[in-house]
């Protein structure tokens, strides 16, 4: 079992991953800017441990930053010099409000490279989840959609995969890390796709993968 921090643990996205991971037997840590908003999720979570997002970075196999783009560059750099040899997850959609159903890709090529720019060459970092309804994850429902997950580092990238394979869903490699602006894009269409077709959380699934893991 891993040891997962969960950066922004306290909002939408990082909840629901944190719920899921905790039930899969892994040992999660809730972060947030404040003690107090992290202790209250961790204790709505059944008593998960808690901390300062620097402080929960430390000491751990992976580190899932689940913040909104505009926060991005003051989390990273708040957890950079702590994360070691963890896994750094970065989950951020390049979203600029208010025209969310339009692709914004940021200067950087995608949220993820602007990442990789923010934490250096030596960080190990994956990037994923970007096209899965929190809400739809935060149940016990099973959620019937693929989860994409990029980098560079073949174990890093296999070793999230199998963390999305814990939590009961089907996790697939999507390639290098400049692939997630693939993914990330697509995020702004599966929000159109939700006004225009009044749908709940529509999410990707690939087919033909005949030899990728089953969804759990
Ligand atoms: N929601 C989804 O369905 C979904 C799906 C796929 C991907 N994503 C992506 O995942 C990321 C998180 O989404 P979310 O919906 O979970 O976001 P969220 O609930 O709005 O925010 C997550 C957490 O980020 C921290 N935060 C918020 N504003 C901040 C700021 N200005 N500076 C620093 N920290 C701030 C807050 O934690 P503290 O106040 O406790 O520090 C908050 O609880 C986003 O990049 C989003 O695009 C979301």
């Amino acid at each position: 079992m891993a040891r997962i921090a969960v950066v922004g643990g306290t909002g939408h996205l990082g909840k629901a991953i944190a719920r899921r991971l905790a039930k899969a037997g892994h040992t999660v840590a809730i972060g947030s800017r404040s003690a107090e908003n992290a202790a209250a999720t961790a204790t709505e979570l059944g008593g998960l441990d808690f901390g300062a997002n620097a402080d929960v970075a430390k000491d751990k196999d992976f580190v899932i930053v689940t913040v909104p783009w505009s926060a991005q560059t003051a989390t990273l750099t708040q957890i950079r010099d702590h994360v070691g040899n963890a896994v750094v997850v970065d989950t951020t959609v390049p979203l600029v409000p208010p025209k969310v159903m339009r692709v914004q890709l940021p200067e950087a090529g995608s949220a993820a490279m602007a990442a990789r720019e923010l934490l250096g060459p030596d960080v190990r970092l994956v990037s994923g989840f970007h096209n899965v309804a929190a809400h739809v994850l935060d149940t016990d429902a099973l959620v019937d959609c693929d989860v994409l997950v990029f980098g560079d580092e073949v174990e890093a990238r296999n070793g999230v995969v199998s963390l999305v394979a814990d939590m009961g869903m089907r996790g697939l490699s999507g390639g290098a890390l400049a692939n997630s602006a693939a993914a990330e894009a697509l995020t702004s269409v599966l929000i159109y796709m939700n006004k225009t077709y009044a749908a709940d959380g529509a999410g990707i699934r690939f087919t033909g993968l005949t030899k990728a893991p089953p969804i759990s």
